[in-house]
């Protein structure tokens, strides 16, 4: 018999673990419903050629094939992309701003490592349609909240905006595909080659305003945005990111979105298609980034749509459950499940009747279907974390009585049959 193990990268989810999954990405879906996103479901499998524009550091890392008609095509590595095909084909006449929310199953082929995973979750969020800095705090706000809701603890904002490295670049003639590879090793954190590599093209001057953007790092404050403003006399694309970001900001704080945030100008993100504000979500518990997002005005013109701003995040959902166990943190179970226990086979009939009758009450049940002895039904509904358990015995049947018993506190009485989904409903809402 060959062993049967999944793929290399590939996971089961078992039991807990696709609970905590469902539940954020049911945490998520409330946010999408809070904020008025409507929800799209796009495919899995996309054409090769859709992910032209997400970048060649990316398209390394795609699972590629061809399909039975000979076509190259990917499954999915993020959802922005066949957003972005979306707005450019079938929604391209929505009254703007259209604000879409996706969540499921992602594919990269990266290195199997802590956190970093070869079909992963994401909650995706994208504002389609609006230029203006008010749909990047909505993009940040609704971050926040998400991360908040979840219970996460001690997490912060990284905020940047590749204009201001895009602007000095290319007004020192870098051409955007050297741009590109700059990016790619700032996102790598290999700030020195990156120096190296732009020794090349830029002037003495141009680097020196590099090295400082690429030292800065900062809060909201005022002060520190005039300080970023100093090396970038002159390079005007720089300027004008640099007072985007600023309003971004400010907008926040005079809005009171409150979060934690370090804003890093010389920060990168391995995405190619960003155009303005990026952001990432990190905790002190991971190395790498629990979400991240940004602004991207020209990807939906790039699939042959007009030229339409738009801005958005995806949240690693495997990620965000890595840290909340590191945090010792858990998530809060909806419903607590009750177990329904009868004594012997002559009351099956009324146990299965008061199970159906309390799951038309929208009360979660359990029943013992296994026909062991009470005891041992009751320590494995104690196993299960299992709240109540419903003892039904032929003699209090007899007088219209069931047995009510707290798990937790190891304590019974006896209560109506007839009444009892109301007495649970008390019991389970205090
Ligand atoms: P991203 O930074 O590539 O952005 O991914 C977003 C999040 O997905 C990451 O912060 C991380 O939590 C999670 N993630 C990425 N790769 C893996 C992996 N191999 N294993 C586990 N989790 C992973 C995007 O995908 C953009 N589409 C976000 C966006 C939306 N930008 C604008 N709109």
């Amino acid at each position: 018999m060959p062993r049967f193990k999944t793929v290399r990268g590939m996971r089961d989810l078992l039991p807990s673990d696709a609970q905590k999954l469902r539940r954020l990405e049911s945490l998520a879906r409330e946010i999408s419903e809070l904020y008025s996103y409507e929800e799209v479901i796009t495919p899995l499998v996309e054409h090769y050629a859709l992910m032209d524009k997400s970048g060649t550091e990316i398209k390394t890392r795609m699972y590629t094939f061809e399909d039975l008609g000979g076509r190259r095509v990917v499954l999915r590595p993020e959802f922005t992309a066949s957003i972005a095909r979306l707005m450019a084909t079938t929604l391209r006449n929505q009254p703007k701003p259209v604000r879409l929310f996706s969540t499921g199953t992602l594919y990269r082929y990266d290195e199997p490592q802590f956190g970093r995973y070869r079909e992963f979750w994401q909650s995706n969020f994208e504002i389609i349609g609006s230029e203006r800095p008010e749909a990047d705090v909505e993009i940040l706000s609704l971050t926040n909240q998400l991360m908040k809701e979840i219970g996460l603890r001690n997490y912060w904002l990284k905020i940047g905006h590749v204009g201001l490295l895009r602007g000095l670049l290319s007004t020192e003639g870098m051409s955007a595909a050297e741009q590109n590879t700059i990016m790619q090793l700032l996102d790598k954190k290999l700030v020195h080659e990156a120096i190296k590599q732009a020794e090349s093209t830029v002037s003495t001057r141009g680097i020196s305003a590099l090295k400082q953007l690429l030292q800065a790092k900062g809060d909201s404050s005022s002060k520190f945005f005039k300080q970023v403003e100093k090396p970038l006399k002159g390079y005007k694309n720089s300027l004008n990111a640099l007072n985007n970001l600023e309003r971004i900001i400010t907008l926040c704080k005079e809005g009171g979105i409150k979060f934690r945030m370090s804003i890093e100008p010389g920060f990168a993100r391995g995405l190619e298609y960003y155009t303005g504000m990026i952001f990432e979500v990190l905790t002190p518990e991971l190395e790498i980034s629990l979400g991240g997002g940004g602004r991207y005005d020209r990807l939906i013109e790039h699939f042959g749509g007009e030229a339409t701003p738009a801005v958005g995040v995806a949240h690693g959902l495997d990620r965000i459950a890595l840290a909340l166990d590191k945090q010792e943190s858990h998530l809060k179970q909806n419903k607590k499940v009750v177990a329904v226990i009868p004594i012997n086979a002559k009351v099956i009939p009324q146990a299965i009747n008061l199970t159906q009758r309390l799951r038309e009450e929208g009360i979660h049940v359990m029943m013992e279907i296994m026909g062991r002895r009470v005891s041992t039904a009751i320590q494995d509904a104690s196993r299960r974390k299992i709240a109540y358990a419903l003892i039904l015995g032929p003699d209090e049947l007899e007088k219209g009585k069931i047995s009510l018993r707290d798990m937790k506190r190891r304590e019974q009485k006896l209560v109506d049959y007839q009444t009892v989904h109301k007495t649970l409903t008390e019991e389970l809402t205090n």
